[in-house]
């Protein structure tokens, strides 16, 4: 049993299989919740670093998903983008206690760190 820190978001099974659940905030950009194929399961800012496509309708593969926009990939543990493409979404941590999906109280209502996706689209990239 996790202690009050931790939010119960949903049960494991919500979450299709290589594929993601959105979980909307109020005030802040939606989270992805991603399933892989072993059951793990990740949370990411819903807005690839590239130019902010949703991360959520992409498609994942290990650990990583395809932004169905233009295709970057994207590692699920660190938000990061594989190279040679940069920039990374924000990630929140995630934990599994039997099949429920718990996430940090206090990260979800964080606004979202420095905005990669600006400063990449202000340059051009
Ligand atoms: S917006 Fe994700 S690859 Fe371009």
């Amino acid at each position: 049993m996790l202690d009050d820190n931790w939010l119960a978001i949903c049960q494991i099974d919500d979450i299709p299989v290589l594929g993601a659940r959105l979980l909307r905030r109020a005030n802040h950009s939606d989270i992805a919740i991603f399933r892989n194929a072993e059951d793990r399961v990740f949370a990411v800012l819903d807005r690839c670093p590239h130019k902010g496509g949703p991360l959520s309708q992409g498609i994942v593969h290990g650990e990583r998903v395809s932004c169905p926009l233009h295709g970057w990939q994207i590692g699920l543990d660190d938000g990061c983008a594989l190279d040679p493409d940069v920039g990374c979404a924000q990630t929140f941590a995630v934990q599994c206690d039997e099949r429920t999906v718990y996430m940090l109280r206090s990260e979800l209502s964080q606004p979202e760190a420095a905005e990669n996706t600006q400063a990449l689209a202000a340059s051009g990239a």
